[in-house]
């Protein structure tokens, strides 16, 4: 939720942020801006509404001189609508400043300031906080961004060039993300690795309430009373390759891609000898060995893996599991205890409701665990163990392979406690065992019906409403299904449990209202079929996507997407590569903006 990146250095800061800025678009697109510092010159600014492609028009008309200090940013909108005041980087006397978070006190921070005669001229927190660092601000940056951290409240990460010292940058973060990298050429930052990772793999996270002063030389780490500090350094195991779209048209369609090989990554490391082993990770067996109920908390794609988990490990473990949005989970005084396991599943590591939703775990004594795919990133490191998944950068908006991963680290988890319990019988140990083994080639299968879907989606183009429907398992892929379509296609969508649409939401069913029917459990399979005919007999059109034999019922459906076979513990992700593909081609055969569809951001950083 809103990228930034800063750059000090020997070579020119103006394409190094427009191309990190590019990189980092995925995280908010509303507006973009840029400013640039040179030695003897006070900071030259320039900002659009609009994309960053908007902001390289401009840029290029403008022509800047060449600088060798720059920040940038790209705004997901929260404090004021999109406007080119309201973008960022804002000035105040010697300060300017990006930010990526919410500053909750700013009101009353303008309203000290407006004692003093000092009004902003943008609707932003962000303008706020840079009037503060000014107002603190007597010739010592170092001391300016004390005295405002200690007044502000909320989150942050903030890059701040201050006029009189032309060559450093000054970045200072609060829960929002920072992470540094230092090269013989100059010194960056940005909110994450996919805009730095051409420079080097070898990188910092910035710790929260620590300093990075960014110099051409390098960058200092230091406590806000100025100490210096190590910084720790991580090191990426993906590549700049990974964060490139590589000839596919669109990211979510290259991630859809990519599937088999990141559930190979994620899952094949961890069986060892017939068994699953999370010994590097060092989460002990003891974890799994002596709570009585698990609570999974998380938001939008990764609380619909979630779900998944829930029905999975109610099935096999029958231990309770709840599964709350984080959104909500902090204010509806949820029960922990020392014999609860919390899992927290987050892509990113950083959406701050499921971060809020990790610390209040914590607090009430809950044992925590995170599924997790970004290295190092906060939710990552504030839990007691991390299982991460290997899905390397995720750069579509719209999730895919993070959900695919995040569903078999689930499984991963299930399976351990279901081994470490002694619940389960050899051959089905074995069954399951092997079931995640073939989950790579599982999915490959399932990617040659892409032809087939996308032609079937043509059914959706000029729809305005749809449902999704299924029971048990397919239930939760019909809600992650359903949430796809919204989100790229501006199809509005509801999921369903089949069974309950007939209680009220049916009145909604038309011929103008196609349903999406998932249906792969053999025991469910019948009422199902009759789910789908009362739809049906209101005028519906039904895709069905099944792995059951149709033959006795083919005309339930005008489309049918035949799923391949297998066991129905892992239809999870046969069902999802279709519900993903369904979606992709919606957008495209509406000809929408796929991998930033509008009003969305990828990784949300405010509650
Ligand atoms: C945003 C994204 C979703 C994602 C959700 C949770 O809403 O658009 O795709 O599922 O955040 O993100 P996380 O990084 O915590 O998995």
């Amino acid at each position: 939720m809103c990228g930034i990146i800063s750059y000090c250095g020997t070579s020119d800061a103006v394409p190094i942020l427009l191309d990190g800025l590019s990189k980092l678009e995925y995280r908010g697109y509303d507006s973009a801006g840029i400013s640039i510092l040179s030695e003897n010159q006070s900071p030259l600014t320039i900002k659009t509404t609009g994309k960053v492609q908007e902001l390289r028009n401009k840029v290029a008309t403008l022509a800047p001189k060449h600088a060798h200090c720059g920040i940038g940013h790209t705004r997901w909108a929260t404090h004021g609508q999109v406007s080119e005041i309201n973008a960022h980087p804002h000035t105040s006397g010697f300060v300017t400043l990006i930010h990526n978070g919410i500053i909750e006190n700013y009101h009353e921070i303008a309203l000290k300031l407006a004692e003093q005669g000092k009004y902003p001229v943008s609707q932003t927190d962000s303008e706020i906080a840079a009037m503060l660092i000014s107002h603190n601000y007597d010739g010592d940056p170092i001391k300016a961004i004390k005295r405002s951290c200690e007044e502000l409240e909320g989150t942050y990460a903030f890059c701040i060039l201050f006029a009189d010292h032309p060559s450093e940058i000054y970045c200072v973060r609060n829960a929002s993300p920072l992470v540094a990298v230092s090269t013989e050429t100059g010194s960056y930052i940005a909110s994450d690795m996919t805009a730095l990772i051409e420079y080097s793999k070898d990188y910092f996270i910035v710790p929260e309430q620590h300093i990075a002063k960014l110099t051409k030389t390098g960058i200092k780490l230091l406590t806000l009373e100025g100490e210096s500090k190590e910084p720790q350094m991580l090191h990426a195991s993906w590549d700049a390759k990974s964060a490139k779209k590589n000839g596919y048209p669109h990211f979510m369609l290259k991630e859809i891609h990519e599937q088999p090989n990141s559930l190979l990554t994620t899952v094949m490391p961890r069986l060892k000898d017939m068994n699953i082993s999370f010994l590097e990770e060092q989460i002990p067996d003891s974890l799994f060995s002596d709570f009585t109920r698990i609570v999974i908390t998380a938001c939008g794609t990764a609380m619909n893996a979630g779900l998944v988990g829930k029905v999975l490990m109610e099935k096999l473990l029958r231990i309770p599991v709840a599964v709350e949005t984080a959104s909500e989970f902090r204010y509806g005084d949820p029960i922990l205890d020392e014999r609860t396991l919390v899992i927290v599943i987050s892509q990113s590591g950083e959406t701050a409701d499921t971060l809020a939703a990790l610390r209040l775990a914590k607090e009430r004594g809950a044992k925590t665990l995170a599924i997790v795919n970004v290295k190092g990133s906060s939710i990552a490191r504030e839990s007691e163990y991390v299982l991460y998944t290997h899905a390397g950068p995720e750069i579509a908006v719209a999730s895919t392979k993070a959900f695919t991963v995040q569903m078999s680290a689930l499984y991963l988890i299930c399976g351990k406690i279901g081994i470490i319990r002694n619940l389960f019988s050899e051959t089905f140990k074995s069954s399951f065992l092997q079931g995640l083994l073939n989950l790579p080639k599982l999915v490959e299968e399932t990617l040659l019906l892409e032809p087939h879907i996308k032609e079937i989606t043509h059914m959706l183009t000029d729809v305005q409403d749809s449902f999704f429907i299924g029971r048990g398992l397919d239930y939760a892929l019909a809600c992650e299904g359903s949430l796809k379509l919204k989100e790229v296609s501006y199809i509005h969508s509801e999921s369903y449990m089949a069974g309950e649409l007939k209680h009220g939401s049916i009145a909604l069913i038309t011929d103008k209202v196609p349903v999406v029917a998932i249906t792969t459990n053999e025991e469910t399979f019948p009422k199902m079929v009759s789910n789908i005919r009362e739809v049906k007999a209101r005028g519906s059109n039904i895709i069905l996507i099944t792995d059951q034999d149709i033959s006795t019922c083919a005309d339930i459906a005008e489309a049918q997407i035949p799923l391949p076979k297998t066991d129905a513990l892992f239809t999870p992700f046969t069902v999802s590569i279709a519900v993903q593909l369904l979606s992709y081609y919606a957008s495209v055969h509406r000809g929408l903006d796929v991998d930033q569809p509008r009003n969305l951001a990828k990784s949300v950083t405010v509650e």
